[in-house]
């Protein structure tokens, strides 16, 4: 009783708190100048091409195709599609050195790269009506990315190339592809599937962003305050981790990184600071807020949008969930850690419970959800498999 109490005075106390920080979010987003491929792409020899398509509700989304110099000439190469996490972008594949950038092993071995860019994120190319300053720009979550995001930057790639892509998700870019396989308008577009730290079920998330979105409805509060934007780096996101950490069972230590994601085994610390000039980027508190809602009801469900507002937008009172057996059988790697905070063993196994056939599975004890996208070790540990897992024939 006394603790309904505690968390309810906890509660208005960050609402109030969240609400004259308002204010102060807006003036401080950043806008990134230059583009992936000059950045990080063809200072390091190789070549790459920068796309830009226009998803149906007006997101226009940065797309970059990469490949070895040698080879960008030749014709029919396999695409690959890279699909990155939340609170970043396609850069994230790509920030560290050479033998251990993803796009760049595949570029080496001969495939046609495309690395795809969510709406919002700082290399995509904003709206085409919408500003960063508007509730509009910052109204998606899952599914958004899953009808819109994901569909038209496979069909350019398809467009563009007179094939279906191999697929490489990390993260939501996983969610995205389960959820996009679940409805079938992406099965055409993909052929091999890879899901790096696979955060499909979130029902037993094990970090403190779980924690707190299940105890405080952290979520909620930040819509009630009206903060659309979620980043982590301005006042109002700071906060929240401050609140989050502040509470008894988050343990957050003094390392917000290893509290979201899980120990780390294998991240370079001389290029923390490096990393911290590109992540972690904004994104739609509606994006979290979808996450802290499966994870409260144990579901893969769709964006809840009240009882009300589900009847006339899904015709039921809740909101209808993305059946996993739905699946087809498909060529699948799974590649998860056993100290992932936000891909636990749990969660990756009620998926691998719920869909009706037996994917190839990489497990790594020691990995927790950044070593995915920045360990030193992944040359080493993943993409041997990765390759040779894309290598073989489909039957
Ligand atoms: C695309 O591929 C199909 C099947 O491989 C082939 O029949 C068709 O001619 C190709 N189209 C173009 C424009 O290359
Ligand atoms: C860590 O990063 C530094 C700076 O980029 C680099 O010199 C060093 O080789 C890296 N260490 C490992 C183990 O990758």
């Amino acid at each position: 009783m006394r603790r309904d109490i505690m968390q309810q005075t906890l509660a208005a106390a960050l609402v109030m708190a969240l609400s004259c920080l308002q204010c102060l979010v807006r003036a401080a987003t950043v806008s990134r100048p230059g583009g992936i491929c000059e950045i990080f792409v063809l200072p390091r020899g190789y070549a790459c091409d920068e796309r830009q398509v226009q998803t149906d509700d007006g997101f226009l989304l940065g797309v970059q195709r990469v490949s070895s110099s040698a080879q960008s000439g030749t014709t029919a190469r396999k695409p690959v599609f890279l699909y990155h996490g939340m609170l970043s972008g396609g850069e994230s594949w790509l920030l560290n050195e050479r033998d251990n950038s993803l796009p760049l092993i595949l570029a080496d071995a001969g495939y046609d790269v495309w690395i795809g860019n969510t709406r919002t994120t700082d290399f995509s190319y904003g709206h085409t009506s919408a500003s960063r300053e508007d509730q509009e720009f910052w109204d998606w979550s899952t599914d958004d990315l899953v009808a819109h995001d994901l569909p038209i930057m496979l069909q350019l790639v398809y467009a563009s190339t007179n094939q279906t892509a191999h697929y490489v998700g990390f993260s939501q870019g996983t969610q995205v592809a389960v959820a996009g396989f679940v409805e079938g308008h992406v099965l055409p577009f993909v052929d091999r599937v890879v899901l790096l730290a696979p955060v499909v079920r979130v029902d037993t998330i094990k970090s403190a962003m779980g924690i707190a979105a299940g105890l405080f409805l952290v979520d909620q509060m930040m819509l009630l305050a009206r903060i659309w934007e979620f980043n982590a780096h301005l006042q109002s996101g700071e906060k929240l981790l401050n609140t989050i950490c502040g509470y008894p069972n988050a343990h957050c230590y003094d390392d917000y990184i290893s509290t979201f994601t899980g120990a780390n085994c294998c991240l370079n610390e001389t290029r923390r600071a490096y990393y911290e000039e590109y992540e972690t980027q904004s994104t739609a508190t509606k994006n979290l807020a979808h996450f802290a809602q499966q994870y409260r009801t144990n579901s893969f469900a769709k964006y809840d949008y009240g009882w009300w507002n589900n009847l006339f937008r899904y015709h039921s009172l809740s909101p209808p969930e993305y059946d996993l057996r739905r699946i087809p059988a498909m060529p699948l790697l799974l590649v998860h850690g056993g100290t992932d905070g936000l891909a636990d063993a749990d969660d990756v196994q009620l998926f691998l419970n719920s869909i009706t056939f037996s994917p190839q599975v990489l497990y790594l004890p020691d990995y927790g959800h950044l070593d995915f996208l920045v360990g030193t070790r992944s040359n080493i540990d993943i993409y041997p498999t990765v390759l040779d897992f894309l290598t073989q024939p489909t039957a």
